[in-house]
């Protein structure tokens, strides 16, 4: 069977947790661990832009041992008719596994469909699944565990970070409050899932549009761009709706007192969040960003051994 991760809940709680327990160890001793030796090769593309992931994943997989290649799909033929179907059949005879960024999350289950080595979601529309392990390990870092733990999400509540909160959280057992203004509001179905999953776990699930609510007393406070990468011309107001979701110390000032505050960045200073917040005592934001690197190795190295031919 081969293991992909395509959203946050293709991990069981049991997996996620000891992901996040490699993801610490493998911080600690960063070059002692090398699954990828050989060297494996792992191809990683983006049909859109991308800092972090880029680096994180090219570098995580040097540490490991292997051979990252990373590629902007504009040089490949996905854009000239070449199937994403025989584009997975294909590089699964190249490579240890494939990553990928892409817009909707029909192109990556086509990919998984027919690759035989992990597939492994860099972000797409729906879902970014790989800046939630970052996020988690972070939280655990800070807190020394997820579960009980309040997290509060205010911005575009209807976007990949978004639902990637609700599933990963619930999934670590968090208390996962979501606030957008109407007409930004998480998919029902990715709702529902994230309540079984927290029936399941101890955690919960609440969906606002009240952003004070949804950040008093919280442990963790997390924004995202309101206007997510594809979503430049949709013809959306997506700047006057999500004026009162601002994380700015106002904001804070209804969280716990010793809140963290993370954004996955690239963070539009001024829009979503201020320079205080970004820059002030409370932001964890490049830990998070680092914590990419270390997650997504541990990632690589749990699918790669999970999965068998
Ligand atoms: N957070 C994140 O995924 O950043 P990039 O778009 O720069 O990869
Ligand atoms: N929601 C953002 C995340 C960027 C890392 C986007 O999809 O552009």
């Amino acid at each position: 069977m081969i293991r992909h991760f395509l959203r946050d809940d293709d991990l069981t709680p049991a997996e996620q947790s000891a992901v996040l327990d490699l993801a610490a160890r493998m911080k600690a001793d960063r070059f002692a661990h090398q699954p990828l030796a050989g060297p494996r090769s792992v191809a990683v593309l983006f049909d859109k832009q991308s800092l972090r992931t880029r680096f994180s994943f090219d570098v995580g997989i040097a540490e490991l041992g292997g051979h990252p290649l990373v590629v902007d799909t504009q040089v490949t033929h996905f854009g000239r008719g070449e199937t994403l179907a025989d584009a997975g059949r294909v590089l699964s005879r190249y490579v240890a596994a494939i990553v990928l960024r892409t817009h909707g999350d029909d192109r990556i289950a086509e990919v998984a469909a027919h690759a035989t080595v992990p597939v492994v979601n860099a972000l797409t529309d729906a879902y970014h699944p790989c800046q939630l392990l970052a996020d988690l390990l972070t939280v655990r870092e800070r807190f020394g565990a997820t579960a009980g733990r309040t997290l509060a999400y205010v911005g575009d509540a209807a976007n990949n970070m978004a639902h990637s909160y609700l599933l990963a959280g619930a999934t670590a057992g968090m208390h996962v409050r979501v606030a957008g203004p109407v007409g930004f509001q998480p998919g029902a179905e990715i709702v529902a899932r994230a309540e079984k999953i927290a029936a399941g776990t101890g955690g919960s699930v609440r969906v606002l549009t009240d952003p004070v609510a949804a950040v008093r007393a919280a442990d963790v406070v997390a924004t995202d761009t309101w206007t997510s990468m594809g979503q430049e011309s949709d013809g959306l107001d997506r700047l006057t709706p999500f004026l009162p979701y601002r994380v700015d110390d106002a904001l804070l000032g209804h969280a716990a007192a010793d809140v963290i505050v993370l954004h996955c960045l690239p963070a539009h200073r001024g829009e979503e969040i201020t320079d205080e917040v970004l820059d002030g005592p409370h932001s964890a934001v490049f830990d998070q960003a680092e914590n990419r690197l270390h997650a997504q190795k541990a990632l690589l190295t749990f699918l790669l051994e999970a999965s068998t031919p």
